[in-house]
């Protein structure tokens, strides 16, 4: 039977605390320490945050309404917590999703990254679960794509591409389609035998790119582009570690890139990873820190689901198929999801600074040759 009122519930946690509690309790985060905030947040009960409305399928003019819901865990709680609480508080979150008449419900950031990536969720609860990873893969290796366009400096076949963790579900992922459509990926970690085992399985068939496994940062000097998605949990790429005329797509949230290289490093260019428009007048009814209209791409992976009714587990676990990812980009863009203008730090990138870093990327590459 089809489902007339389809409905989704996203689930989004505690990402920097302090910004966190500002945006819902001022006061609270002006008095709280943060290390109350971490310990805090474990003995709050989940919460619906709003109502979501106003998404609009371009192709099929069908519009579809959700919720935001919070598990409120910071990161350094869900590290910190056993594996067990950090399921049990997640499943709980997942029932009030249940409650309120949701068909599925899609797990945001670490919620997604934590333990199996979603499998145990899933199994305990009695809608189907998404981590939207695919669809976060397809917008990243999009975006960076688009950059390389407007850098006009390498051909985005020519590109060499450095991926830090690349051992993850949406790292490994991203290699596996980057290593169809450049020249070279370098896979960056922190487990040697466990980079040499992604390289191996993306070398099963023949492959455009030539593949290179590397613990040392450092060797993001090598790379024009730079995809990062870890789970650390703190900045770990420094200004130090990168080349003129770089451009850096972080995903991971928290950042993974030190807001130091904004700063002190004008010849880089540090994008937001994973962020697209939703189609059709949509209203979150709460800041969770985007321009308004825009989502990130594991909350949209969710919403093309509902819209193609496709109530299903779609992303689980840490095996991303690449054939998932191209299916969910064509999905998406049928619906009339885009990618959003490419920021930086929450800001479009302004033509000066596309100047700025196309020039030191042509000098680099001329000192190159
Ligand atoms: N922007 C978006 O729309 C969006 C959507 C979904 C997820 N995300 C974010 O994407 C990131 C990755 O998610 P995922 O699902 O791929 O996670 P995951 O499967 O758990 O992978 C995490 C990766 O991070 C590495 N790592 C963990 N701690 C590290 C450290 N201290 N230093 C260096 N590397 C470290 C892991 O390496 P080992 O293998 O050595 O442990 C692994 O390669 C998360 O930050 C998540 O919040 C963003």
């Amino acid at each position: 039977m089809r489902i007339s009122d389809p409905r989704f519930a996203f689930i989004i946690h505690p990402i920097e605390p302090r910004e966190d509690v500002r945006r819902r309790y001022p006061w609270l985060a002006r008095v709280l320490p943060e290390g109350w905030i971490h310990f805090f947040s474990g003995l709050w009960p989940p919460l619906k945050l709003s109502d979501i409305e106003g998404i609009e399928s371009r192709s099929t003019g069908e519009r579809i309404r959700g919720w935001l819901l919070a598990c409120p865990l910071t990161p350094q709680r869900m590290r910190t917590s056993r594996l067990e609480f950090v399921y049990r508080k997640i499943i709980q979150t997942g029932r009030l999703a249940e409650r309120l008449g949701a068909h599925i419900v899609g797990l945001g950031a670490w919620t997604a990254a934590i333990g199996d990536a979603g499998e145990t969720v899933a199994r305990a609860l009695d809608i189907p679960v998404t981590t939207g990873d695919s669809y976060t893969v397809a917008v990243a290796v999009a975006q960076l794509q688009r950059a390389a366009q407007l850098l006009e400096v390498v051909p985005w076949e020519g590109a060499t591409v450095a991926v830090v963790g690349a051992t993850g579900a949406i790292g490994r992922a991203a290699a596996d389609v980057l290593a169809d459509q450049v020249e070279r990926v370098l896979l960056i970690g922190r487990r040697a035998r466990g980079l040499q085992r992604v390289a191996d399985e993306l070398q099963t068939r023949p492959r455009r790119a030539t593949i290179e496994v590397t613990t040392d940062l450092q060797r993001l000097e090598e790379a024009p582009f730079v995809l990062s998605a870890t789970t650390a949990g703190r900045a770990i790429i420094h200004p130090r570690h990168l080349r003129p005329g770089s451009v850096v797509l972080d995903v991971a949230l928290p950042r993974d890139v030190s807001r130091q290289v904004s700063r002190r490093r004008d010849d880089v260019l540090v994008l937001d990873g994973g962020i697209v428009r939703v189609p059709g007048p949509v209203d979150f009814h709460f800041n969770f820190g985007l321009p308004r209209g825009l989502a990130y791409a594991c909350m949209a992976e969710t919403m093309i689901l509902t819209l193609e009714r496709r109530f299903e587990c779609y992303t689980i676990g840490r095996r991303i198929s690449t054939d998932k990812v191209r299916e969910i980009a064509r999905l998406g863009a049928y619906h009339g999801f885009e990618l959003a203008p490419l920021m930086s730090l929450g800001r479009r990138v302004r033509s000066l600074q596309w100047e700025r870093v196309r020039h030191a990327a042509r000098q680099a590459l001329a000192q190159r040759m």
